[in-house]
């Protein structure tokens, strides 16, 4: 097992990582539990797989549980959906010092992050990623939220998990077109700033993906402690240091909007397309070779993931895609600070370009 920590002064905690966690994990968490006793939320499609052994873990330590399964999906993560979670935490009469359990994807993790941020003005919770995309991104940092009928996490609050339980073999069950989309996060940590990692990527993207452990390990402990580092050092996204985590995000965002937030493009598959159109903006603005858009655009292809506007299915005028991003939450004074970059690992943030550039870039 491999142990890291996510430095916030009183608010650190640790990141755990090992084949089979989830089966030991009652030992890991017992404690850090100021009673023995916890609350498991899940979606069905993650229940049928590991609610079972989580809880008989839990057993084993004289931890009591009970549990709340929701319906698996991005509708889950919703007011109707906060509403639910919130009254059967109280129902279940959880006290301030209580930590619950986000067993799942982003969409559960970012849920009970965010009821935890608010029931009893706030209880504890530990992150049990299930997913590559909540394995490197979104079970670390504690950015939690809700999605509201004007947008994808308007509603939410920075709240810390007490700890991270990573069980990399959960994967096994992960459908692949789910796996391919977390992959698209771990390859933006080596196009933010680690092109040897990036390098890395293209050499072993492709044995990750067909299930490789050693590989997905690898993957897993390296993104997930840049995550790290970079939580540290900008908590609250205020010094365009975490910022740098939104690579491919504005662009993706766009698409995203396009294809009404649906099956047709997953927000990872989304990033994948805006981390390539970003390096190609980037190349065309003569800030970045166009050597290393290309490299990107061909690791991407190479993996099955979106590398263009045509294979994210989009082919919507750059005007109308610009106005998608003109709604961006990271709008600040009227201008979109875009996420672009001098070469592979080399990404910064600028607002120098206005939206009328990009509209003209995407229609080339
Ligand atoms: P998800 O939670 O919807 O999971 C994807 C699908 O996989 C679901 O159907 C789920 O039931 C299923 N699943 C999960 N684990 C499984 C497993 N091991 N085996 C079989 N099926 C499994 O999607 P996601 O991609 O994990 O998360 C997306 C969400 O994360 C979005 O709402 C996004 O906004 C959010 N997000 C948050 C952050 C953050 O920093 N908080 C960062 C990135 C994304
Ligand atoms: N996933 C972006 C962030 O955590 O800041």
């Amino acid at each position: 097992m491999e142990s890291l920590t996510v430095e916030l002064g009183a608010r650190s905690y640790p990141i755990l990582i090992g084949d089979g966690l989830i089966r030991d994990i009652g030992r890991h968490v017992a404690p850090i539990l100021k009673r023995p006793r916890t609350m498991i939320v899940t979606d069905s499609h993650v229940a049928d797989h590991y609610l079972i052994p989580l809880g008989t873990s839990l057993g084993m330590e004289g931890i009591s549980f009970s549990s709340f399964v929701l319906d698996p999906g991005e509708g889950t993560k919703s007011w109707a959906g906060l509403a639910r979670l919130t009254e059967w935490l109280i129902g279940e009469g959880i006290e301030r010092g209580d930590h619950v359990i986000a067993l799942g994807g982003g969409v559960i993790g970012d849920l009970v992050g965010f009821a935890c941020s608010i029931v009893k003005r706030g209880c504890n919770f530990i992150q049990v990623p299930t997913t590559l995309l909540a394995q490197v991104d979104s079970s670390v940092g504690g950015k939690t939220a809700i999605n509201v009928p004007a947008g994808k996490n308007l509603v939410g609050a920075f709240h810390q998990p007490a700890m991270v339980v990573i069980d990399p073999t959960t994967l096994e069950t992960l459908p692949r077109r789910e796996l391919g989309a977390g992959y698209a996060e771990v390859v933006k940590y080596g196009l933010i700033d680690d092109a040897g990692f990036f390098a890395w990527c293209e050499a072993n993207g492709a044995a990750l993906l067909a299930g490789d452990s050693a590989a997905r390990h690898k993957a897993i402990a390296h993104s997930v402690s840049a995550k790290a580092r970079i939580v540290a050092a900008d908590e609250r996204e205020t010094q365009d240091i975490r910022a740098l985590l939104n690579l491919g995000h504005s662009f993706g965002h766009a698409l995203e909007a396009e294809t009404g937030y649906s099956d047709r493009l997953l927000h990872g598959e989304a990033v994948a397309a805006g981390m390539v159109l970003a390096h190609q903006f980037s190349a065309a603005n003569g800030l970045c070779p166009s050597e290393d858009a290309a490299r990107v655009r061909d690791h991407l292809a190479s993996v099955d993931l979106p590398h263009s506007l045509a294979s994210a299915g989009v082919n919507t005028d750059g005007a109308a895609l610009a106005a998608h991003m003109a709604h961006d939450k990271k709008v600040r004074g009227g201008k979109l600070p875009l996420i672009l970059t001098r070469g592979i690992g080399q990404s910064f943030v600028t607002d120098e370009y206005g939206l009328d550039a990009v509209a003209a870039f995407l229609d080339n």
